[in-house]
């Protein structure tokens, strides 16, 4: 997500000023330290459009139908909370933090309609707004499935920080949707004005998708399979458009892989922040009797898991949980966690999120139970693991010159 404030994004100031109101707006932060910004000038330069354009007007008869796609924290969501937009998130953990926004800020969270970005969008869109993603695969994944269900006359915004905005993101907009004009910059932020012309792109749900597409959608590349060769003989990984190490094995990933326990040594395992899903997969392929429960922050890489997982093991038995770590939305009981943590969230929270499923692991783990952690070397998480379990513990099972591979055993 973007940051507009210090060099770091931590700032103090959490109330949002815009045309539509004064909002106050948290942004979880796993480092606990002072709070970042939970918007940017991208959001407010929307809304401020918005506005002027007096797009989004509810005159109470012919409430025009909005759908929001990538707020992180409720930005643009409790601004435009009257008009019932469709919000479309794919982090679990944005998703909490919109919801909790929203009621700190009086708006009923009823009146907003979160949706995951595979599921189903409103029929007529009379106004998009795209907050632009820094991957373009995204951008054409969300700008494919909203193309067909434009009204006729729609427009749709997209609102990015400079440094996410390209000429190719001005053309994803144009073959998507139709004509599209930027205005100039203000802030480092900008937006992208596209009118639904009569020849856009018809994605998903139609029947053309436009030259050089690469968003999902018929003739599109996404999601991608790839056969990856795995322990045991090759494995083919599904990727949705932005999952982590689409297309390929991560070299951390491999080192994991590796270093997998025999099996028949724990029943009930965990993919921790799966992915495509490739640990949990490879790991029940060797053991018909282990148990595998997916978990990922991120719908679309949950989605991936689910298909990397049917496509290898076919109708066996999994469990896939759209969650944030071990304890939300409900607490996992566990032998076996396998654990690939994200280390660059958002430029600031760093290691963060690593501590936090470290942590819970520690807790929801039996006794006897293992945690398996890869991370770059230069993270350490061999030093946070010692501190956690205890030095005599934590062992190095596996290692190449950058990555190295962590056993924690919990105590019987
Ligand atoms: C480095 S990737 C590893 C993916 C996969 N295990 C692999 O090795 O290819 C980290 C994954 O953790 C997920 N993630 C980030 N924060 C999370 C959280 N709080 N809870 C669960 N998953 C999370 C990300 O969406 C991402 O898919």
């Amino acid at each position: 997500m973007e940051e507009d404030g210090s060099a770091d994004g931590r700032v103090d100031r959490q109330e949002m000023a815009v045309p539509q109101g004064t909002f106050r707006l948290v942004r979880p932060d796993a480092t606990g330290r002072a709070p970042l910004r939970a918007w940017d000038a991208a959001d407010e330069m929307a809304l401020r459009h918005l506005d002027e354009v007096g797009l989004v007007e509810d005159d109470g008869n012919d409430a025009p139908t909005v759908v929001v796609v990538g707020d992180g924290w409720g930005a643009l969501a409790a601004p435009l909370a009257s008009l019932h937009p469709t919000v479309v998130v794919d982090s679990y953990t944005a998703a909490r933090a919109i919801v909790a926004n929203l009621g700190a800020n009086g708006v009923d969270p009823g009146s907003v309609t979160i949706a995951d970005p595979l599921g189903p969008l409103p029929e007529a869109i009379d106004v998009g707004v795209v907050k632009v993603p820094k991957a373009s695969a995204v951008l054409d994944h969300h700008l494919a499935r909203l193309a067909p269900r434009l009204a006729p006359s729609a427009t749709v915004i997209g609102a990015g920080m400079t440094r996410h905005v390209h000429s190719s993101t001005v053309d994803a907009f144009g073959r998507w949707i139709g004509p599209t004009a930027t205005t100039r910059a203000v802030r480092k932020a900008r937006l992208l004005l596209a009118t639904a012309g009569p020849d856009r792109a018809t994605g998903p749900d139609g029947a053309t998708a436009p030259e050089g597409a690469t968003g999902a959608g018929r003739g599109s590349r996404w999601p991608r399979e790839t056969t990856l060769d795995g322990p045991g003989g090759p494995i083919v990984a599904i990727a949705h458009a932005g999952v982590f190490a689409a297309g390929r094995l991560d070299r951390g990933t491999a080192a994991l892989l590796a270093a997998l326990p025999e099996p028949g040594t724990h029943r009930r395992a965990v993919d921790l922040g799966c992915g495509t899903g490739v640990v949990g997969t490879v790991l029940a392929r060797r053991d018909p009797a282990v148990e595998v429960t997916f978990v990922d922050d991120s719908a679309l890489a949950l989605a991936s898991a689910r298909a990397t997982w049917e496509r290898n093991l076919g109708d066996r038995p999994a469990r896939f949980v759209h969650g944030d770590g071990l304890l939300d939305p409900e607490p996992i009981d566990c032998d076996l966690v396998c654990v690939n943590p994200p280390f660059h969230r958002d430029h600031a929270v760093g290691d963060a999120t690593a501590w936090r499923m470290f942590v819970e692991a520690r807790e929801r783990l039996a006794p006897g139970g293992e945690l398996l952690v890869v991370g770059n070397r230069h993270l350490a998480h061999h030093a946070k693991l010692a501190r956690l379990f205890g030095r005599r513990r934590v062992e190095v099972v596996g290692s190449d010159p950058a990555y190295v591979v962590c056993q924690a055993t919990v105590a019987t």
